[in-house]
């Protein structure tokens, strides 16, 4: 990574978020510096990142140190300026893995001092993981010894509950209205529809949606076209060249009301 390309790609993805919530880029910009500056964070997830590799070296587990969050996908530092800038009372998470996505959301419910983040991930190496789409190899495999969200300190878990089952089957038992919900667990055409259908019932009318992975199939798209939703499509931060990799919708975005913006 280059981190000065790497910089100003998440500016101008950032400028791009800015223009579609509708807020000033200074606000989004002061939040992307707060956690670049923000040392407690980095130094819990370089503390896990040595413990964790001890017996697991792929990924940003390769690194013995990181020296910024920008290391991240943009999608990571999104999160948290989506949590800090709207302060959701209640997040969900599907897809958990080492908890990348989940560490960012955690760090700024933290500084929020306010809402919880609900997390599904099937439970560790599980058979429904044999039927995963074809890219996932198995570079989701939890390693001898972890557990699932390995990357979250123990000082960020105060506000999390982690479900450990099959999304398709736990988010009909969730009580509660959800604020912001990221998408990140089976990227396939069919079962992201049915994701999506499923956490739409539980949305409150201004909640926030995202997910990742974009290129891995069109459901997100289709999902959109359906509903008939605005999202906005940010490309990654130049670790994988520069393909539409996340997503991001405002459901009562003022562009959705507009004739034949989507389908
Ligand atoms: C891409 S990883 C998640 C990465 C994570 N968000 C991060 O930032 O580190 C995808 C995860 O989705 C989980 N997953 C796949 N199918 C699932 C399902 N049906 N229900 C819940 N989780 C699922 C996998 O077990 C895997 O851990």
């Amino acid at each position: 990574m280059d981190p000065a390309l790497c910089r100003s790609l998440n500016t101008m993805s950032l400028e791009l978020l800015a223009d579609y919530l509708n807020v000033e880029f200074t606000k989004i910009d002061q939040l992307y510096k707060e956690l670049l500056g923000d040392q407690q964070f980095l130094d819990e997830i370089n503390e896990q990142i040595q413990k964790v590799r001890l017996t697991y070296q792929k990924g940003i587990f390769r690194h013995s140190n990181l020296e910024s969050v920008d290391w991240f996908a943009i999608q990571r530092i999104i999160l948290y300026i989506l949590v800090r800038l709207n302060r959701p009372s209640v997040c969900l998470e599907t897809g958990v893995f080492y908890g990348g996505t989940t560490c960012f959301i955690l760090n700024a419910l933290r500084r929020n001092h306010f809402g919880k983040l609900i997390s599904i991930d099937l439970p560790r190496n599980s058979d429904d993981k044999m039927s995963r789409h074809y890219l996932v190899g198995d570079s989701e495999d939890i390693p001898q010894g972890l557990d699932i969200g390995f990357i979250v300190h123990p000082a960020q878990k105060e506000r999390w509950t982690l479900i450990r089952g099959n999304s398709l089957e736990e988010i009909p038992r969730l009580n509660e209205k959800i604020d912001l919900y990221n998408h990140d667990s089976d990227h396939s055409f069919a079962f992201i529809k049915q994701e999506m259908t499923l956490v739409w019932e539980k949305l409150n009318s201004n909640a926030l949606i995202m997910a990742d992975d974009l290129d891995w199939s069109n459901g997100f798209y289709s999902f959109c076209v359906e509903k008939k939703l605005y999202p906005l499509i940010i490309t990654d931060n130049g670790k994988s060249g520069l393909k539409a990799r996340t997503g991001i919708v405002k459901i009562d975005h003022p562009s959705r009301k507009k004739k034949d913006i989507t389908g």
